[in-house]
């Protein structure tokens, strides 16, 4: 695969994932504390929406890291910010994996048998874990982007 090919896999795959987690927290957060009152409609919400956000977060993950990779090994030398780019981008991307197989399984089960306080604490630890990697997206796009200007 191109160089070019990748990066734009790349980068799209950095918007979705990154854009997808401002929206959530930023916007779908906020909006859901104010429109809904009762812990059992939050839960199903917010399960409804990461059960089908979180399969494109794969995808990204998996394009993210494969071409992340695959340009690496194309490049003479690897610059710091790449070496950068790519640690924050593995620390990411294992906190995604975490949020699915611990919180974000708590959620499903705590939703399935109406366990809404198990539910609660499970939805406080994925909006921190999502606040941390929205975080960390943000300040690997100015590390890539402003170290490959430097
Ligand atoms: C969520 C994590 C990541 C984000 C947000 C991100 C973001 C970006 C962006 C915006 C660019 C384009 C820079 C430009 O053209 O100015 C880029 C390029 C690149 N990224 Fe990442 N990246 C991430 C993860 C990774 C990982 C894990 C690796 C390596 C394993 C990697 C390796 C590269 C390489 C080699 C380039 C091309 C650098 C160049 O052409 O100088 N990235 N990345």
């Amino acid at each position: 695969m191109t160089m070019t090919i990748s990066l734009f896999l790349h980068v799209i795959s950095d918007v979705v994932w990154i854009g997808g987690m401002f929206l959530a927290y930023m916007a779908v957060r906020p909006a859901v504390a104010e429109a809904l009152d009762a812990p059992p409609q939050r839960l199903k919400l917010w399960l409804g929406i990461f059960r089908r956000f979180f399969p494109w977060v794969w995808l990204a993950v998996a394009l993210i890291l494969g071409t992340g990779f695959a340009m690496m090994g194309m490049l003479a030398t690897v610059p710091a910010y790449v070496m950068a780019m790519a640690l924050i981008g593995i620390v990411m991307s294992a906190i995604f994996v975490y949020i699915y197989f611990v919180p974000f399984a708590q959620l499903r089960r705590a939703v399935a048998a109406e366990d809404w306080k198990s539910g609660g604490g499970a939805l406080g630890t994925i909006r921190t874990l999502v606040g941390t990697n929205l975080v960390l997206g943000v300040v690997n796009v100015a590390v890539a982007v402003l170290g490959r200007g430097m």
